[in-house]
């Protein structure tokens, strides 16, 4: 056991201009953890994520992975400390095929113009690595297809695939559940339960409260900014400052009301 978190995030704050997106938010995860962090729409989730992995610069705090300062870093030095981060919309090149996107992201860093990644995604190792992927999200007997004409939920595990083939330490999900019907958000949370499982540490974010719910050891919850809640999802639901957050949106209901067709 390392004395350090995996993760630890030291009262982080990001503005853009006078908005105050992130105030003030610590917490620590944990290595082996799943950890769900929720909160209503524009409560700082995604820019939260982002300022872990360095797309979005911290205003103040620190970030540290296994103890070692992220702040001020580049993307690419942080996602070669271990960081991956499956984005909320997907986008994968159209002119090369599930498998050779996958095996792209296996090069890393290497490969900025579609060009150069081109020539790249021929090399056998990246393509293993991208088939291995492919395989843990249940989509290797489409590898050989291309991206536009598959439907949104293919291309929800291609993007876990692509996320995943950069091997990382910390694995950064950001509502993969989003636009899926009810029992294919249940297949794509049991891939993902499966991927933690398998020893990944995990940062989920999800507004399907029922998924996170069955799947979370643990949530933290975010609203304007602020973190209100960090504990065991029963009793975090419970709160009153908790609820009175999704009771300002409607998530709660919904996510409930979602429950329903699944029996029938
Ligand atoms: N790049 C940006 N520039 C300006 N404002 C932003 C930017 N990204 C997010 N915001 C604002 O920050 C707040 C938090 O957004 P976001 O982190 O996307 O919330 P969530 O993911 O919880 O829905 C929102 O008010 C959003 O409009
Ligand atoms: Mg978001």
């Amino acid at each position: 056991m390392s004395r350090h978190p995996l993760l630890k995030v030291e009262n982080v704050t990001v503005r853009f201009g006078v908005l105050t997106a992130v105030n003030q938010v610590s917490f620590d995860v944990h290595q082996g953890e799943l950890l769900g962090l929720i909160g209503p729409n524009g409560a700082g989730k995604t820019t939260m994520l982002r300022a872990i992995t360095g797309v979005v610069n911290a205003t103040e705090g620190e970030v540290y992975l296994s103890g070692a300062p992220l702040v001020g870093l580049t993307i690419e030095r942080r996602i070669r400390q271990g960081l991956s981060l499956s984005q909320q919309l997907v986008k994968p090149l159209r002119n090369l095929s599930l498998l050779e996107n996958v095996a792209l992201a296996a090069g890393g860093q290497k490969t900025v113009s579609p060009l150069r990644a081109l020539s790249h995604v021929s090399n056998a190792n990246e393509l293993a690595i991208g088939m291995q992927m492919l395989e843990k999200v249940g989509i290797a007997d489409r590898a050989h297809q291309m991206p536009g004409t598959q439907p949104l939920g293919i291309l929800k595990r291609l993007e876990l695939a692509r996320a995943l083939a950069l091997k990382p330490q910390l694995f950064l999900l950001d509502e993969p559940l989003a636009g899926l019907n009810s029992s294919e958000a249940r297949g794509l949370a049991n891939t993902i339960t499966e991927i933690h499982q398998s020893g990944m540490t995990v940062v989920l974010i999800e507004h399907n409260l029922s998924e996170v719910m069955r799947l979370c050891q643990r949530l933290i919850v975010l609203d304007n900014g602020k973190k209100i809640g960090d504990g065991m999802p029963r009793e975090v639901m419970q709160d009153p400052v908790v609820r009175a957050a999704y009771l300002g949106g409607d998530t709660l209901a919904t996510s409930q009301s979602q429950e329903e067709p699944e029996h029938a």
